[in-house]
This record gives structure tokens, sequence and C-alpha cells, in this order.
């Protein structure tokens, strides 16, 4: 079993979403554990039930403090516990750049709105005004600029005759409840799932001039040069002859360089079975802190090494302007 992703809740309110994060991740193989709930706020009735269940707190009250200086306290709590990413769940302030920055592409939060529609606050009362037939919530990552970031994740509410802000809020939070673990849990589990991994790696080889998906061994491949005279340039493995690694196989230049590869970068690349022996290396994807541009340009360069002279030369034409 791989390692759990280590979550941080940031709060500032009731927590019921925090605390619906803390029981997903005590059912069946969750792929993340909360190592720390956090609030601006001593008070925050939130805060409690995290103590109640074992979880590491911190409270730290903004009042008197710069915006820096008090995400700079909220920010070492969440590092002293060791956390790999931030989960935003009603932390009602407005963070400052460095701090976002830091966490980018880890930092994820909630907001009870079908974003991009009602950025900021009384979402609700604005989706009544509007007379909008449907409210919502969406998970999504936290950039600068406020509850712009890329949407992971939403579900849609209908607003019933007679809801006030309060009803609808509270209905809002049901489907909270379900949707942020699960977006939560897919986000932080993404480099381990074959076929989010998959997905990414076919964009990137299918983007290459004539190529196509072709199945090989029962992996799929991916060919350059057309349906007759076509070559594989790429392979997709998942968990092949008894490795753990899910990975891409792509052509080097010899073998002195895969071995190379494998013995400076043991945790980045390996010689696989079989295709090993023809100088291909394999480049474990189900890691952490995978370089996708690194990966392109694999891709590449053993599209290059495969596809024929009429396809190359316009690429090398193009290389010397
Ligand atoms: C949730 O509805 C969340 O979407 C919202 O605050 C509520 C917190 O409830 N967040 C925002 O408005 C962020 N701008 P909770 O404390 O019970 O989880």
């Amino acid at each position: 079993m791989a390692e759990k992703a280590r979550i941080a809740v940031l709060i500032s309110g009731a927590g019921t979403n925090m605390a619906a994060l803390v029981y997903a991740s005590r059912i069946g193989a969750c792929p993340y554990e909360v190592v720390l709930v956090a609030s601006n706020d001593p008070a925050a009735p939130g805060l409690a039930l995290a103590a109640a269940e074992g979880i590491a707190t911190f409270a730290c009250p903004h009042k008197g403090m710069s915006r820096e200086a008090h995400d700079a306290a909220m920010e070492a709590a969440v590092l002293a516990a060791g956390a790999d990413h931030i989960v935003l769940a009603g932390y009602m302030r407005i963070l400052s750049d460095g701090f976002v920055e830091r966490w980018a592409g880890r930092m994820l939060n909630i907001h009870p709105s079908l974003l991009p529609l009602y950025k900021g606050l009384d979402t609700h009362a604005r989706a009544l005004a509007a007379g909008d037939a449907f409210a919502g919530t969406s998970v999504h990552l936290v950039t600068p600029e406020l509850d712009a970031g890329e949407v992971l994740a939403q579900v849609r509410v209908p607003i019933v005759a007679g809801d006030t802000p309060e009803s609808l809020a509270e209905r809002v939070k049901l489907a909270e409840h379900q949707l942020y673990p699960r977006a939560v849990a897919e986000y932080v589990g993404r480099w381990r799932d074959p076929a989010a991994l998959l997905a990414r790696l076919r964009t990137l080889a299918l983007a290459l001039p004539e190529t196509d998906e072709r199945e090989s061994h029962g992996s799929p491949g991916f060919r350059v040069g057309g349906e007759k005279g076509g070559k594989f340039f790429a392979y997709f493995a998942d968990q092949h002859h008894g490795t753990p690694h899910i990975a891409l196989l792509v052509r080097t230049g010899s073998m002195d360089e895969l071995m190379n590869l494998v013995e400076s970068q043991r945790e980045i690349y390996f010689k696989p079975a079989y295709h090993g022996a023809s100088g291909w290396v394999g480049i474990i994807l189900n890691r952490p802190g995978v370089d996708w541009d690194e990966v392109a340009e694999w891709l590449e360069r053993s599209w290059r090494s495969a596809a024929p002279k009429r396809l190359t030369r316009l690429m090398d034409i193009a290389d010397t302007f």
C-alpha cells in the first residue's frame, strides 16, 4: 500500500466539511489522512471536534497581525505537522500571494457556488436574488486570484420554492460533504491512478504529428508513421512483470545511455523487462512530482527516432530557426 497523502485542513467555523473529510479518511482505502486542523479562530467549533478525534490542532487569531505574519504562523504549523497538501474548508481569510504560490498545485478550496458564478461572499443570497434554478458547490485549486483556480469538481443543488440563504446553505453543505472528500481523494491520489496517468500521456503522445494508438501485448502503445508502416515510439506499462511501476517506455540512444540513467536516477528510471534489451528506458510515472515537461521531451525524442525521414526533416528544418 502506497503512502497516504497528509492533509492539513484550515477552518474558520463549524467545520462540517472538515468532519466529512476526516470521516471519509477513516473508511476503506482512502488515499489521504488528516494530520492537522488549524483555524484563525480559537473558538471554531471544528477545532474541538478535531481534538476529540485525536487530530493535532492549531489556532492563531489573526487580530493585530499582518496578513503575511498570520499566514506564516499557519504555514509553520502545517509544515510542523508534515502536511503535503492544504485543504481549505470554510477558511474565511484571503491568503497572501507568497503563501499561495508556495503551495501551488497542493492547496484546494471548496466554494459554495457553481464557479465561475458568484466568487467571494454571500453566494447563496446572490443566487436567490438572480432567480437561479440551481445553486451548487465547486472544489478548486487555490491561486492568487480569489476563487479563480482550476475547478476540479462541481455538483449542482436545486433551489426550491421558499428557500432562504440559510436553507440553501444547509442543502449545499449536504452536497459539499459528499463532494469534498471524493475530490480531495481523487486529486491527491491522481499520481498513482493508472487511468489518469494514461490519459495525460495519451494527450501528449497523440499531439505529436502522425501518431496513433494501438495495443501491443495488452498495453497501450503509441506509433508514428501511419496505418501501414507505423512504428512504436512509446508504451504505457501498468505494473508489468512484477514491478510496482506505472511507467512510460521510450527509446534511448544507446544501451550506455539507458544504464547511466538507471544508475544515476533510480527513483525515475528503470530498465524494463523485454524492451530494456533493445535500449528502451522505463520512466516511472506513479511518483509525486513527475516533471511532465520532461515526459513530453522524452516522447518527442522517441518519436523522432521512430518517425520516417519525411516527418523528421520538417522538424529538423524548424529547429534551425
Ligand atoms: C462551506 O459551505 C464552504 O463552502 C464555505 O463555507 C462553508 C463552511 O462550512 N466556504 C466559503 O464560503 C469560502 N469562500 P463548514 O465550516 O461547516 O465546513
